[in-house]
Formats: C-alpha cells, sequence, structure tokens
C-alpha cells in the first residue's frame, strides 16, 4: 500500500566504494529496489574486488557504469549524477570520505558526486582508529557543511578480532534515513512520544506476567514519524529488535515504570501513541528471593491488583491542561460470540476518550510479532472509521499519521 508521504519511484545513485561492507549493499539494494524504485549503481573500481559486477546487475535490472571511459558518448559522469532524485554511498570508506571532501573527479563516482544537485547520504564504513582519525573527521564535517547527510557508523564488531565505532549501519537502517530524507516533511516540529512492546510485571527476581508484544508496530511508527519530520521519543517495554535511529529512546520494563515514563515523556508532546500492550494487571506481592518450589506446596496463588490505565490519565490530563495534545491509542480484540472486533473498538474509543483508536483483530496469524497487519483507524470527534486492508506495519505507520494530521487539519 503506497501512502501520502513515502516518496515513489526515485532514481537513486548507489555508489559503491571499496570496502568489505559492501557485501551488505546487496541487501540495500534490494530493499530499495523492493520499494519501487530504480537503482543505478556506481561502485569504484576496488569496490568490484569485494562484488562483481554481475551482482550489481542482476540485483539493479541495469548495466553498471564503472568507468568515466564507458560509453562516453552518453557522457554518464555527468547525466548519471544530474539524473539522481537521491545519490548514496554505501560504504563509504576513508578514501572516498576524503576524495569527495576535496571535490576530486578521479573516477566516475566522485564525477557523480560533482554533478548531482539531489540530497547526498553518506554511510562511512571503516576501522576505528580511521574513522576517529582528525583527517577523517574534517572531511566529514566538510561534507556536512556542504549540506551531505553523512550517517554515523554503527559501533561493534568490526573486519577482524577489534571492535568499535566503524560498521556499516544495517541495510533497513541506511534505507529508512535515505527514504525519509525523500518524504514529505508533514510532521516537521511535532513532538511525538510513542510506546513500544509489552510490560512484564515480576513477581520475584527472575518470573514475570508479561504478553506476546514485539513492539514492531511501535518501532514503524516511530520511524514513520521521524521521516514525515517529527521529533521522536520512543518508550520501549521490553522491545529486543533493532531500534530506530534518529530517535531519542527509553527503555522500561514494568507498567508503572512505562507510566512514569509516558507522563515525563508527553508533557509538552503534541501527539501521544500508547502502541504498548500494558499490563491490566499486576502481581500484588513481590518475593525479593526467587520462589522455589518445596515438597510441601502443591499450588500458588498470585493475587493481582488493577494497574493505572495510562492512556485514560493521559486524557484526564490532557482534557485539563493540554487541549490540542492528540492522543491515539490502541487495541488488540479477539472479538467474541456477541461482539465484533470493530464493535469492542469503538466501546473502548469512548471509554478511554482518546482521539484516535487503531483496532485490529489478533490471532495466531495476525497482530504480536507479525510483519503485516490489518486495521480500522477509528476517531471519536468527528467520528469517523478507516480500513487499512492487510499490509506491512510501515505502511499502517504511514495510515495512522495520516489520519493524525487529517485530525489536526480539522482541528486548526
Ligand atoms: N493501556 C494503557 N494502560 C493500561 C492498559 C492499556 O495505557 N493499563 C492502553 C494501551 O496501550 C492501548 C489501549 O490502552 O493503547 C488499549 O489497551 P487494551 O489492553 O486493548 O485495553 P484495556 O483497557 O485493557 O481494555 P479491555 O481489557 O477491555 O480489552
Amino acid at each position: 500500500m503506497a501512502n501520502s508521504a513515502s516518496p515513489k519511484n526515485l532514481n537513486i545513485v548507489l555508489g559503491v566504494s571499496g570496502g568489505i561492507a559492501a557485501y551488505k549493499v546487496a541487501g540495500l539494494l534490494r530493499i530499495l529496489k523492493e520499494a519501487g524504485h530504480d537503482v543505478q549503481v556506481v561502485p569504484t573500481q576496488s569496490a568490484l574486488n569485494f562484488v562483481g559486477s554481475a551482482t550489481w546487475e542482476a540485483l539493479s535490472g541495469n548495466p553498471m557504469a564503472t568507468e568515466l571511459w564507458d560509453d562516453v558518448q552518453e557522457v554518464p559522469h555527468v547525466r548519471i549524477g544530474q539524473n539522481a532524485d537521491l545519490v548514496i554511498v554505501a560504504p563509504a570508506t576513508a578514501d572516498l570520505l576524503s576524495r569527495a571532501a576535496n571535490g576530486a573527479a578521479n573516477d566516475l563516482l566522485t564525477n557523480v558526486l560533482l554533478t548531482a544537485t539531489c540530497p547526498i547520504i553518506f554511510a562511512p564504513a571503516m576501522h576505528t582508529e580511521m574513522w576517529l582519525n582528525d583527517a577523517t573527521q574534517t572531511n566529514v564535517a566538510t561534507l556536512r557543511s556542504r549540506g551531505a547527510i553523512v550517517i554515523e557508523p554503527a559501533v561493534g564488531r568490526l573486519t577482524g578480532a577489534d571492535s568499535g565505532p566503524g560498521r556499516l549501519p544495517e541495510p533497513e537502517q541506511i534505507a529508512a534515513v535515505a527514504l525519509g530524507v525523500m518524504s514529505e516533511q508533514d510532521l516537521a516540529g511535532q513532538d511525538v512520544v510513542i510506546t513500544a512492546g509489552g510490560t512484564r510485571e515480576f513477581f520475584d527476581p527472575v518470573r514475570f506476567l508479561g504478553n506476546s508484544s514485539t513492539g514492531k508496530q511501535g518501532i514503524a511508527l516511530a520511524e514513520a514519524a521521524r521521516d514525515r519530520g517529527a521529533s521522536v521519543r520512543l518508550i520501549c517495554a521490553n522491545v529486543s529488535l533493532p531500534l530506530p535511529v534518529g530517535v531519542s529512546i527509553t527503555h522500561v520494563k514494568s507498567s508503572s515504570e512505562l507510566h512514569q515514563a509516558v507522563l515525563d515523556a508527553s508533557h509538552s508532546a503534541d501527539i501521544v501513541v500508547m502502541a504498548a500492550a500494558v499490563a491490566d494487571f499486576k502481581p500484588k506481592m513481590y518475593e525479593e528471593n526467587k520462589i522455589k518450589k518445596s515438597e510441601t506446596r502443591d499450588d500458588l496463588t498470585i493475587e493481582l491488583v488493577r494497574t493505572t490505565d495510562i492512556l485514560m490519565e493521559l486524557v484526564q490530563r490532557r482534557n485539563s491542561s493540554h487541549p490540542d495534545q492528540i492522543i491515539v491509542g490502541f487495541a488488540a480484540e479477539t472479538g467474541d460470540s456477541v461482539t465484533s472486533v470493530l464493535e469492542h473498538g469503538i466501546a473502548k474509543l469512548q471509554r478511554k476518550g482518546c482521539d484516535l483508536l487503531v483496532v485490529n483483530q489478533v490471532g495466531p496469524e495476525l497482530g504480536f510479532g507479525t510483519d503485516d497487519n490489518e486495521v480500522t483507524i477509528l476517531t471519536r470527534e468527528p467520528a469517523s472509521e478507516v480500513a487499512v486492508d492487510r499490509t506491512s506495519k510501515t505502511d499502517i505507520a504511514h495510515a495512522v499519521w495520516d489520519a493524525v494530521i487529517a485530525l489536526q487539519a480539522i482541528s486548526n
């Protein structure tokens, strides 16, 4: 499903310089192609030592250009850069960053960088010492001062046994930054707080009551909001998936930690989205030491008490102190013999008093942990209902933001 903010059919130049991380860029190329973009790969000669032309041509579906002297009649050193909507260089080696910062034009890729007038993104990858070296840092600062985006390298295991900053970020992260740069910035200037994951209520040091929410939908919401220009705070309850770059992250475990973190973060937020699955009940007791089964114990009763309904509290606070704040809830429902999923959702929207409620059916194939979902977005005032057919959680996230923006437009 296309969404209003995501860029479509871009001409992307993917420059690849000579680093071992070039193999990971085949994954980036695939993501860009699957998102419907035309990709022209421009590897340097040394990049071809790591990944050969057959791979780039097969994955991009385009003939590859490497040399200034290939197809001279088509003036590729000028045409490729001029026609690009976006240039991504990944991996960007120390040498490539140096040549780009100095305006070199000694191979096809550097010529493309000089002729492109579109956004240019560098995703550096190199050994930590090379990244931290003053020469590289000066080159990065120069490129940034000219408007290029230089993504910070990831921290982790490098080619040898060493580890530190210098790893190429994952292809998904580079793609997210790249496509974000090209997205419509219709949430620019807005502060957004999003919760993701599922809470855990411990009753001894190792045991808890929890749920199977993975945080995928909350992460997708955070990435989509970031791409649309929002300043995003993501509060993660026990999320073990890779977390988005360019977003401020807070980790919590229990519903009471989540409660506190949400209240602290959302004071002046324009939009709060409660995508986390929050425990409705928590154990009344907490044993400092691990509960042992003993000869005399055949059963164990754990008494539960209600937790605070964070969403309802947010609505109450909003009504008294922040009338323009938009509050979004989620409802995972199974339905029952008398009441449908949607009817449960409509009743919950009224009960909770939030502005939007994203209702989805949960079951073996839908909901928690899946890549796809199918939801209905309900608004309270004015009452509306938008069905989003089965699609990716990224598309659902964009549909939610579309609905939020539409509601803000009505209220202003
Ligand atoms: N929620 C919350 N605090 C809680 C429980 C839920 O803020 N203690 C939020 C969830 O993050 C979600 C919404 O309320 O956005 C709906 O959650 P859900 O568990 O479906 O609702 P319940 O209040 O538990 O309703 P019910 O038990 O009737 O299904």
